[in-house]
C-alpha cells in the first residue's frame, strides 16, 4: 500500500462475525473495500464467544489495565475470516462470553453494557494515543453508533499527539444513556459532564459524547445527515448536529455485492440476472411452497425482511393487511423484534394461512431466498438511516415500496410516468408515515405489476444499479484525509 493511512474501525459487531443489522454488514464490507483503495484500514471489536478461535487470533503484548474499576484485558489480533481484514479483538469473557451483543434472551439490555461498551471505547483511544505500544497506532479512529460513542472523549481529554476521530451514526434512535455515577467507573473526568460534554438529561450520554467530541461526524445517508438536525428525527440531538452541520456528512452505505449477487447467490433455488430472469420464477415458486402458499405465478407476492419495530413501519403493514389481502396478493415476512409485532403477525398469519406466509427469527438464507422469490418489498420505515434491504431487493428485481425518508429516499426513484418512460424508476415511494399513503402506494405497484413489460423494465432499471462500496469507499477516503491532514 502506498502512503497508507491508517484507519482504525470501531464497531460492535462485523459480518460474518456478529450481525444483528445494517451496522454489522457495514462493519464487514467497509474495511475491506477501503483497503482495495490503500487504506490500511484495521477492525476493533469484543471477542464473542468464539471469536477468537474463528479469526485464528494471538495474545498481543501483556494483559492491559484499562479501566482502574476492572480486571486487566488481553488483546488479541488476527484476520477476518475471507483474510482481507486485519482485526483486534478485546477478550474480556466476564463482559462478552454471552449470547446476544447487546440483550439478553428476553430482549433486555444486559445492566453493565455501559462498562462493556466503555471498555470498548476506552481500548479504541488507547490505540490512538499510545498505539505504538500495540505496534500500530491509527491516523484517526472510525468510530459506529453510541457503543463507540466515548472514544472521542477519551482521546479529547488525552495529551499529546493522538489520532483524529470520526463518528458514524447508523442510528439515532439508540443513544447509550446510562446513570452518571458510570462517569467514574469509566475514567472520565467530572468536567465532562455537562452541556459542553457527555451529558444528555441528567445522564451519561455515549452517542451525545461521540457527536460532542468527534472531529467530524457522517450519517449513512445524506438525506438523514439533515433530517437528524430537526426535532422530528434527531432523538433531542438536534440543536447540537445543527449546530455542528460544517463537519456533518452524509455517505450512503454500500452492499456487498459478492454476497448480494443473484447471479451468484448460494442460498437461492436458482440464480438470475438481469438477461436470464427465468430463475427469479423458480424461486417464488419455491418460496410460496416453502410457506405452503398457492405456487402461482400470477399473484403478486409480497415480501418483508425486517427488524419487527417501529422503526420499520411494521404496524402500518399490519393496519392494511386486511384491506390488501382482500386483493389477490400474497404476503411472507421474515423477522424478529417486538413480541407484541411477532404476535400479531403470527395471528395474522393463522387467519390467512393460505395467502400469509410468516418466519419468525433471524434466518440469513431465508432472507436472501425472500429477496429473490418475492415480487414487491416493502418497506415502509418512518425513518430509515440508509437501509440496505431496499437495496438488495432492487438489485434482485424485486422493486421495493418504501417512504421517502433517510437512506430510501437516496435510493429509490419513485415509478412516475416520466421515470417509467425514462426508464430511471427503481420502485415506489410515498411521503407521509400512515397506513392510507402506504396502502395508495402498495396498490399503485399492484396495478404495474399487471403491466408486464413495464414492470419487467422497472426491475431491470433496479438491478443495473451501481451500489458497490466503491463509491462511498472513495468518500470516506477523502474526508479522512482532509481530517488527517487538518489535524
Ligand atoms: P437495520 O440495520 O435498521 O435493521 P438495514 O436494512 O440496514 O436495517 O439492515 C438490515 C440487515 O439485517 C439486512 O442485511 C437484512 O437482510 C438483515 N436482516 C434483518 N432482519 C433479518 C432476519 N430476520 N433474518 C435475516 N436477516 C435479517
Ligand atoms: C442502522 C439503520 C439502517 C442502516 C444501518 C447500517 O441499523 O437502522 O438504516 O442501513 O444502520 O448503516
Amino acid at each position: 500500500m502506498s502512503e497508507e493511512l491508517r484507519i482504525l474501525f470501531v464497531t460492535p459487531e462485523a459480518h460474518p462475525l456478529i450481525k444483528t443489522g445494517g451496522l454489522g454488514e457495514v462493519a464487514g464490507t467497509l474495511p475491506p473495500a477501503l483497503r482495495e483503495i490503500g487504506v490500511d484500514a484495521r477492525l476493533l471489536l469484543p471477542a464473542y464467544p468464539g471469536l477468537i478461535e474463528q479469526l485464528n487470533a494471538q495474545p498481543l503484548g501483556a494483559p492491559l489495565q484499562v479501566l482502574s474499576s476492572m480486571m486487566p484485558v488481553q488483546l488479541f489480533h488476527g484476520l477476518m475470516p475471507d483474510g482481507s481484514t486485519p482485526a483486534y479483538l478485546i477478550d474480556a469473557p466476564a463482559l462478552y462470553h454471552r449470547n446476544g451483543p447487546y440483550v439478553d434472551e428476553n430482549g433486555k439490555d444486559w445492566p453493565d453494557n455501559a462498562l462493556r461498551f466503555g471498555l470498548l471505547s476506552r481500548v479504541a483511544a488507547m490505540f490512538g494515543i499510545e498505539g505504538r505500544s500495540f505496534g500500530w497506532k491509527p491516523q484517526l479512529i472510525h468510530c459506529n453508533d453510541w457503543q463507540t460513542g466515548l472514544t472521542p472523549a477519551y482521546l479529547a481529554h488525552a495529551s499529546g499527539i493522538r489520532a483524529c476521530s470520526l463518528i458514524s451514526i447508523h442510528n439515532m434512535a439508540f443513544q447509550g444513556n446510562f446513570p452518571p455515577h458510570w462517569l467514574t467507573h469509566l475514567n472520565l473526568p467530572r468536567s465532562s459532564f455537562g452541556v459542553q460534554g457527555v451529558e444528555f438529561h441528567g445522564q451519561l450520554s455515549f452517542l451525545k459524547a461521540g457527536l460532542y467530541y468527534a472531529d467530524h461526524i457522517t450519517a449513512v445517508s445524506p438525506t438523514y445527515a439533515e433530517e437528524i438536525q430537526t426535532a422530528e428525527f434527531g432523538n433531542g440531538l438536534e440543536g447540537l448536529l445543527s449546530r455542528r452541520k460544517d463537519q456533518l456528512t452524509g455517505i450512503l452505505n454500500g452492499v456487498d455485492s459478492a454476497h448480494w449477487d443473484p447471479e451468484n447467490d448460494p442460498y437461492l433455488q436458482a440464480t438470475y440476472s438481469r438477461s436470464k430472469l427465468q430463475g427469479k420464477a423458480v424461486n417464488k415458486r419455491a418460496l410460496q411452497k416453502r410457506f405452503g402458499l398457492e405456487a402461482d405465478p400470477n399473484v403478486p407476492l409480497l415480501g418483508i425482511v425486517s427488524r419487527l419495530t417501529r422503526q420499520k413501519g411494521i404496524d402500518l403493514v399490519l393496519a392494511i393487511a386486511d384491506e390488501l389481502l382482500s386483493q389477490s396478493v400474497q404476503l411472507i415476512v421474515l423477522g424478529s423484534g417486538d413480541k407484541s409485532f411477532e404476535a400479531e403477525l403470527r395471528q395474522l398469519q393463522q387467519e390467512h394461512p393460505e395467502t400469509v406466509g410468516v418466519h419468525l427469527g433471524y434466518n440469513e438464507k431465508l432472507a436472501h431466498f425472500v429477496e429473490a422469490g418475492a415480487d414487491i418489498f416493502l418497506m415502509p420505515s418512518r425513518f430509515e438511516p440508509c437501509g440496505l434491504n431496499q437495496m438488495y431487493s432492487m438489485l434482485y428485481g424485486t422493486p421495493p415500496v418504501v417512504r421517502r425518508t433517510g437512506g430510501l429516499a437516496d435510493s429509490v426513484i419513485d415509478a412516475t410516468p416520466r421515470t417509467l418512460a425514462d426508464g430511471t424508476a427503481t420502485g415506489f415511494v410515498f411521503t407521509g408515515d400512515n397506513e392510507a399513503e402506504l396502502l395508495a402506494c402498495v396498490l399503485r405497484a399492484l396495478i404495474l405489476f399487471q403491466q408486464k413489460t413495464a414492470w419487467r423494465k422497472l426491475q431491470i432499471s433496479g438491478m443495473k444499479q451501481d451500489f458497490r462500496w466503491h463509491r462511498s469507499a472513495q468518500q470516506y477516503l477523502a474526508l479522512y484525509r482532509s481530517l488527517i491532514t487538518e489535524g
